[in-house]
């Protein structure tokens, strides 16, 4: 009997661990075909993968024939917008890919034919809305299916099957990305916080960065997390820290609640296994002058791992103390393994407008190359204490020039080298880390990188990453606005008033003589585009790559428009005391920036010798530089024999198992096919606009395909567009 028994225990036994091995076998089934653990052959999240590594183990398209690709498809969305381009790089689940559109309406297609299935459009109303958004998130829990999307101020959750809006969502139907940053009493102080890039999934929670003004008082950029199915906010990581939190003493006393930026607005990275987000934020607001946050600014500028299920803080490391040269960290950490004396180790890398490559141990933030602290200039501008020293890692070396001298100055022709060496010598000059001044700076690399949103693609089978540069000097100019002394407005009548504040808040963009400045429109003449209750209409609620200007009371709005319409002459501006950011005191120095300017020749390309844009190997197991290849030229210089350029570049790259590289980002609107190993290009697109995003590649009924959007515009004011194009073997 006892032996039966025994028997029967063995079996049942038996049975239990058969099912529990078969239901965590089908698990790991269930998870590893959504997950993609390891084999990189899908692309259902922002940049292919958690490690945001733009990596394919796809290699049907390789070497060998990738000069045989065609477009498979196109697919037009219909709605170009002059002013923005299309960053978006697209997510394919399940044969259907999702992408935005220029005026930032979602769209699914069929990524076998690119027809269309559904549209979805957050501004019913006037279809004039736009704006940047580098994609989007996906997630299910096997059964529903949710699209998540940033458009203005809200966080949308979109049925996947059908494209229609999830009302149940938030409230009304979207979470405002406003709420909770800051609760400023007593003043109509608002800000439209968006985000131009996708948040990750994790846990039944997305959680997300933001873009945030830039100016004084701005919004901070804390870090949250939303419950995906009702909005809910799970919990807020504060990259300003408020009283009691680490980093809080690296400001002055109570300046968390006006000091603002320290945003994510480039994406986040994510290791599941570890349960570990990772985190790159930009700067401290006002960008250029330091002056109202005196201190180290924790955490801005910096890499930060962040317990993703509580929120909770695990380490960090400043890239730039006391930024005074918007240099924001340009796009989301890249979680990679490297080789260091025969370990594997599990690092994070990051890329930087300076054109530094950080590496860091994942686990604990040592850096991986010893990172040396060394002194640089101190401002002399008033109020400002810059910080004395900044962070420089022995390896790998700068992927870009860090210093400005006549030597540099553009060789293409005589005329454009006297015409730069002029202009160069109204302001000061050195190495990075120059601080802004009044008279003016040449900043090298400028403001655009070095690397910028683009990212870095690293190939996960070797650890060689793969980045596009630019060297592009910028002017930095601060010009000081008296505001708010008493008096300043007096027997100023509406128009007069309205000039003042244009200067102080408008001229960056619009350029103080009305005629605009690049990406962004001239406002000459604009009765003749619009009402004056339409442009009144711009200020309040923002538009696309322009912030709202609601912090401004309605006198002043009307004062604006009243300038720009050349209406009122006659009715006298009534100044409110004190101002609307509401400080209580009557008299403040501020500074600004003069204007977002590039330092270029009298045709308008680059201001330094070439090569402007390159594409960069870098070995992150050595730190060494493998090679560096100029992308792009401008026809009319290659007419003349300058050729091997480069062009700024706008757009990243994804590196691919079949031994390519595909970008396109560079201004003369050309797709290519490069070789990881030498740098060649092997084949080359004419795009019909330029491809100022990230591809992605995918794989359906057993055939690869590399999709870009070609879009133009945007910063790099070519063309624009509306297409997405896909490529395929024939
Ligand atoms: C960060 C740059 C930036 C700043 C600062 C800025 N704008 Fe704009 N503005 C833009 C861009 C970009 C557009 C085009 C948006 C679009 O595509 O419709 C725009 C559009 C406009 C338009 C509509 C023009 C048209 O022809 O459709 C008006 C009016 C306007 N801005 C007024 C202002 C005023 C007034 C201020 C200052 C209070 C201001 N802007 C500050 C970038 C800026």
């Amino acid at each position: 009997m006892k032996v039966r028994y025994w028997v029967n225990y063995q079996r049942i036994f038996q049975k239990i661990l058969f099912y529990t091995s078969l239901f965590i076998f089908l698990q790991c089934f269930i998870a590893c075909k959504t997950k993609d653990s390891g084999t990189y052959k899908t692309w259902e999240v922002y940049r292919g993968d958690d490690g945001t590594n733009a990596y394919s183990g796809l290699d049907q398209i390789k070497k060998e024939n990738v000069k045989q690709l065609k477009v498979a498809w196109t697919y037009k969305t219909g709605d170009i917008a002059d002013y923005f381009s299309v960053e978006c790089n697209p997510i394919i689940i399940n044969d259907i890919l999702y992408g935005i559109s220029p005026r930032l309406k979602t769209f699914a297609i069929n990524a076998k034919t690119g027809r269309e299935i559904w549209v979805f459009d957050p501004f019913k109303k006037d279809g004039k809305g736009g704006g940047l958004n580098r994609g989007i998130n996906f997630w299910t829990d096997g059964n529903e299916k949710r699209i998540f999307v940033f458009a203005e101020s809200k966080l949308i959750a979109i049925d996947a099957k059908t494209g229609n809006q999830i009302v149940s969502f938030g409230e009304n139907g979207y979470v405002d990305l406003n709420k909770g940053l800051r609760d400023y009493q007593g003043t109509e102080w608002h800000e439209n916080v968006g985000n131009t890039s996708p948040g990750v999934i994790y846990h039944d929670m997305i959680i997300t960065g933001s873009s945030v003004g830039e100016e004084y008082g701005s919004y901070p950029g804390h870090i949250r997390a939303y419950d995906v199915r009702t909005g809910k906010m799970k919990w807020m990581f504060h990259t300003v820290p408020q009283p009691g939190e680490r980093g809080y003493d690296t400001w002055p006393k109570d300046a968390y609640k006006t000091a603002g930026g320290c945003n994510a607005w480039s994406g986040l990275s994510i290791d599941r296994k570890r349960g570990m987000l990772f985190a790159a934020t930009g700067a401290a607001s006002f960008d250029f002058h330091g002056g109202e946050r005196v201190g180290q600014n924790l955490f801005s500028n910096c890499v930060i791992a962040i317990d993703a299920a509580t929120g909770k803080y695990i380490w960090h490391y400043q890239v730039s103390h006391h930024d005074l040269w918007d240099y924001d960290l340009p796009s989301p950490p890249n979680l990679v393994t490297v080789k260091k004396d025969n370990k594997l180790i599990d690092a994070v890398a990051q890329i930087t407008k300076q054109g530094f490559v950080f590496l860091f141990d994942r686990e604990t933030g040592t850096p991986l190359f010893p990172i040396e602290e060394k002194p640089v200039a101190v401002s002399k501008m008033p109020g400002e204490q810059s910080w004395p020293t900044q962070p420089f890692p022995s390896k790998p070396l700068p992927l870009c020039r860090q210093h400005f001298d006549e030597t540099i100055i553009t060789d293409i022709s005589s005329e454009a080298h006297d015409f730069v060496l002029k202009e160069a010598k109204k302001y000061d000059w050195g190495n990075i880390y120059l601080p802004p001044s009044e008279k003016g700076i040449i900043q090298m690399p400028g403001f655009r990188g070095g690397a910028e949103w683009s990212g870095a693609c690293v190939d996960m089978q070797t650890g060689i990453m793969y980045v596009g540069i630019n060297d592009i000097p910028n002017i930095v100019q601060l010009i000081e606005r008296k505001e708010n002394i008493a008096g300043e407005f007096d027997n100023m009548n509406m128009q007069q008033a309205g000039k003042i504040l244009f200067t102080r808040n408008c001229s960056a963009c619009h350029g103080a003589d009305l005629k605009g400045n690049g990406q962004f429109p001239p406002l000459l003449q604009i009765e003749k585009r619009m009402k004056p209750d339409e442009a009144k209409n711009v200020i309040e609620k923002g538009r696309g790559m322009m912030a709202s200007f609601n912090k401004l009371n309605d006198e002043e709005k009307n004062a604006m428009v009243s300038y720009l319409f050349k209406t009122n002459e006659n009715k006298n501006f009534i100044a409110k005391q004190p101002d609307s950011l509401n400080t209580g005191n009557n008299t403040r120095t501020r500074y600004s920036l003069k204007d977002y300017l590039q330092l270029l020749d009298q045709n308008g390309y680059p201001g330094v010798k070439p090569p402007w844009g390159t594409l960069n190997a870098v070995d992150l197991n050595t730190g060494d530089i493998l090679w560096k290849k100029p992308l792009g030229e401008y026809a009319a210089l290659t007419a003349k024999g300058i050729t091997n350029t480069g062009t700024q570049l706008f757009g990243g790259g994804i590196v691919t198992a079949g031994g390519l590289i595909f970008i396109g980002a560079s201004q003369d609107e050309k797709f290519r096919a490069i070789d990881k190993t030498t740098g060649e290009t092997l084949w080359e697109y004419q795009l019909p606009a330029g491809g100022y995003a990230t591809p992605s590649t995918y794989e359906v009924d057993g055939k690869q395909y590399v999709v870009i959007a070609a879009c133009g515009g945007g910063r790099q004011r070519t063309k624009s567009g509306d297409y997405y194009i896909a490529f395929a073997l024939p």
